[in-house]
């Protein structure tokens, strides 16, 4: 008895379980979802480096090593899926920042040599990274190749 109750119990909770993933795969569109995703993580690596240029936390050779590789690989995948057409400002409202000019016959180049600049500028940082001055010299081109592009193609804060 007290064993068909745990095996109830338990399916109960699978099934709960199962109805939240569900539910949470329904909002929202996976591209944007993926996007936003590595988008995060470059912020995360490049806020480790950041730390340590600023002073705010103490060079680790390592963990520098291990963030500007990190900066690198991501900047080098490709990115296609996670931009189908359809998943801009103009179709999707708040759900996303990226501005449908991004999608523009005209601006194709434009987008690839500003992603191309993030992968350069992270593969210098990550020939530089094992002192805190290459860290320090390298991090103002990350900076501005994530910048330069969110500049034309993400909306502002509001
Ligand atoms: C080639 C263009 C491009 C480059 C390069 C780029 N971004 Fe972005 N980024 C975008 C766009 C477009 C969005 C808006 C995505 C959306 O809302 O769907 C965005 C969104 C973001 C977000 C918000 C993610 C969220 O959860 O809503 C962060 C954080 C971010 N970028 C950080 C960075 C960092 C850090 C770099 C550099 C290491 C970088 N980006 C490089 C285009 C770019």
């Amino acid at each position: 008895m007290q064993f068909k109750q745990g095996v109830i119990l338990g399916v109960a909770a699978a099934v709960l379980a199962g109805g939240v993933a569900l539910a949470g795969g329904h909002q929202g569109n996976p591209a944007v979802k993926a996007r936003k995703a590595h988008m995060q993580l470059y912020a995360h690596n490049l806020g480790i480096l950041g730390g340590m240029a600023k002073g705010e936390v103490e060079y680790n050779a390592e963990t520098a090593a291990l963030a500007a590789g990190n900066l690198a690989t991501l900047a080098s995948m490709n990115q296609m899926t996670y931009w189908p057409p359809g998943t801009s400002t103009a179709e999707l409202g708040e759900e996303t920042r990226a501005l449908p000019v991004g999608w523009e016959e005209a601006s194709m180049n434009d987008v690839m040599g500003k992603a191309t600049s993030l992968a350069e500028a992270a593969m210098a940082m990550q020939a530089a990274a094992g002192s805190l001055e290459g860290v320090q010299a390298s991090i103002g081109a990350i900076g501005g190749a994530c910048g330069g592009c969110h500049k034309v193609y993400r909306q502002p804060d509001n």
